[in-house]
């Protein structure tokens, strides 16, 4: 029998099965006590509950809390969601002339509405922390070892040399804006559903402010009807996951391509790597491959949930039943993924030597025309000669420093013999002096200012 059989005959068993959402919706249970505790209090100074009954209410809930923690709650049949196992233990528990009073003027619209933002706030810090973390693994590799030389790709062919640390704190950087964006979604997350009722209101409650904060939200919703319906929190975290799931792939991707045999730039520790059942000299980076493969199902649930929502009428719908699982894997994922990502990044190995004989002489091409602007020929002009220069070498079957002088001198006069000066890896790098760039200098200020930045986190004076 459900708790709302009421007018109903009873409803088909497939019908239930299909509607049920307790089997997901169960680890919500202490969002739910809690909630359920605080709006007995609301009830309490409504007048609705006696002192007696709501410390009866508060005991059975606080008994079934400790149930579900030791994992000795009995699911019942008509235990259709985690509202109404709760409910129906609570009226076997205290009985129901006091348990039946606690849905007094609440639904279950704004009850899991706001269960699930309890749910969330709660989850939050550990996301948090786990961004947090990989971001300081990333600036402490950058820190220990600032001055090796990477070759920078783009298109994934050698572009221009760059600081290996730089290269880590272009992740840094793209992680700090997923931190931030977290900090931001939080507000709209800790906006109060509860005593919105159905759609109208709640006719008992004169202060939704002190529920709110008993609870720990920032305010209550403005508006019942956009308060039982609004999932902007869940589609916010879906999107947040989503973003910060590229990035961590991004992150995978360099790692698993930098450190294969072929390029051999990074060592991962074997913590991180796993075997083949068949080829015995195997050491894969299957973790990092699910990092990547699971941004994809990231994705797949913004999509989806956001597809489940287009449709909607005003009020509360049951299609908001599929807020749950979505959310629940996003941040799973990310409650999985940081950390490991973190202890791989904290145990990678650079391996310089071949980061070194990787460097191609042709990523210097850029330094050869910047060398010409230096003796007045325009940007172009120096840009077609320093190419012109680069086939020649190819011709010859030679790098750009063992090209002849005179083949230099034939493609343009204002070669001379300095150019050779020129032809170096660490000077490449240091001359891109500008604000953010991959000289020495700049690194050092970029780790300065995200060692501030994380420092500013912790201390709390950043959302
Ligand atoms: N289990 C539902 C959900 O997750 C809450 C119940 C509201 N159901 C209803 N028929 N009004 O959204």
């Amino acid at each position: 029998m459900t708790l709302w059989a009421g007018r109903l005959t009873e409803t088909d068993a497939k019908v239930r099965l299909f509607c049920d959402s307790f089997p997901f919706d169960r680890r919500l249970y202490a969002a739910d006590i809690q909630g359920s505790i605080a709006y007995a209090r609301a009830l309490e100074r409504a007048g609705v509950l006696s002192r007696k009954e709501r410390v009866a209410i508060q005991r059975g809930l606080e008994r079934i809390l400790v149930e579900f923690k030791l994992g000795q709650f009995v699911v019942a049949p008509g235990d259709e969601d985690i509202h109404t196992a709760v409910e129906r233990r609570l009226t076997e528990l205290v009985g129901e002339e006091v348990a039946g009073k606690l849905h007094t003027g609440r639904s279950r619209n704004d009850q899991v509405a706001t269960d699930l933002r309890l749910w969330l706030l709660s989850e939050l810090p550990g996301i948090e922390a786990g961004l947090v973390g990989l971001e300081q693994a990333l600036v402490g590799k950058a820190e220990g070892h600032l001055g090796l030389l990477m070759p920078g790709y783009t298109h994934l062919r050698q572009a221009q040399p760059l600081l290996f640390s730089h290269w880590l704190l272009s992740h840094f950087w793209r992680l700090e804006r997923d931190r931030a964006r977290l900090g931001d979604l939080k507000g709209r997350a800790a906006v109060l559903p509860l005593g919105a009722g159905a759609i109208g209101g709640n006719p008992w409650l004169s202060d939704r402010e002190d529920l709110a904060r008993e609870l720990g939200f920032e305010r209550a919703a403005e508006n019942s009807l956009d308060a039982v319906s609004d999932r902007d929190f869940v589609a916010e975290l879906l999107f947040f996951a989503a973003l910060c799931g590229v990035h961590l792939s991004q992150l995978a991707e360099d790692l698993i391509l930098f450190s294969s045999p072929e390029f051999g730039f990074l060592k991962l520790d074997e913590r991180f790597l796993t075997g083949s059942s068949l080829m015995p000299q195997k050491a894969n980076p299957d973790p990092l491959e699910l990092v990547r493969g699971r941004a994809g199902r990231l994705i797949g649930e913004l999509c989806g949930f956001l597809s489940t929502l287009k449709g909607l009428p005003s009020g509360y719908n049951r299609d908001l039943q599929e807020d749950k699982e979505p959310l629940f894997l996003a941040v799973g994922t990310l409650k999985g993924a940081l950390p490991l990502l973190s202890g791989l990044v904290e145990a990678l190995e650079p391996e310089p030597r071949r980061m070194r004989e990787a460097l191609e002489e042709g990523a210097l091409a850029t330094e050869l025309a910047d060398y010409l602007v230096g003796k007045g020929v325009p940007f172009r002009a120096a840009h077609r000669a320093a190419a012109g220069a680069v086939k020649r070498a190819l011709e010859l079957g030679v790098g750009l420093s063992a090209l002849p002088l005179e083949e230099y001198r034939r493609i343009h006069p204002a070669f001379g013999e300095d150019l050779y000066g020129w032809l170096d890896f660490e000077r490449a790098v240091g001359r891109r002096a500008s604000p953010g760039g991959t000289a020495p200098q700049r690194v050092r200020q970029q780790i300065e200012l995200a060692k501030k930045t994380l420092k500013e986190v912790e201390d709390g004076n950043l959302s």
